[in-house]
């Protein structure tokens, strides 16, 4: 297993959809533990493969609190079925570094995805799992936490991340 390195906004990688998976293979699996060990390190709740620049459909989250066990969930190929409700919500985004924003996402979820060996699964999630199911799901599609701000929002977020791109590299 390997850390590897997240993009941040505003790199155009994030901006290419997944690819759908045809078959697990040993490589996508490989793939699935570098995304577990690599958003367990940052740290964060989820993590979409388009945010390491492998442009496929997966996705991993760990929504467990601090003191529970931890929980991980790995989404392949993922299609959100219903969502339902409406409710703002504090998001942060690993590829948007010290970056809190509400942005209304839908309730309550029912997703159809595979698991790591392939095999498909739905599940109905609620809370921050149903919160980081769609952030993650935006990601496989090239959709970020930026897209969901009203001008004005979007204007300073966009702007805080240049200035801190610069500072990073210079
Ligand atoms: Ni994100």
């Amino acid at each position: 297993m390997a850390i590897r390195t997240i993009l941040h906004y505003p790199d155009p990688r994030l901006r290419e959809p997944g690819r759908r998976v045809e078959k697990m293979t040993d490589e996508l699996r490989s793939l699935v533990d570098d995304m577990a060990e690599t958003m367990y390190a940052a740290p964060g709740v989820g993590l979409a493969a388009t945010q390491i620049g492998e442009p496929w459909q997966v996705f991993v989250v760990d929504c467990a609190a601090e003191d529970e066990p931890s929980d991980l969930r790995v989404f392949v190929n993922p299609e959100l079925l219903e969502l339902d409700g409406k409710a703002p919500f504090e998001e942060g985004c690993l590829s948007f570094p010290g970056a809190r924003e509400e942005v209304e996402r839908a309730e309550r979820v029912r997703v159809r995805a595979w698991d790591r060996e392939g095999s498909v699964f739905e599940l109905e999630a609620d809370g921050l799992l149903a919160v980081a199911i769609q952030h993650e799901y935006d990601h496989l599609h090239g959709v970020l936490m930026i897209d969901h701000l009203g001008p004005l929002k979007k204007r300073l977020l966009h702007r805080k991340m240049v200035r801190r791109d610069v500072s990073a590299t210079a």
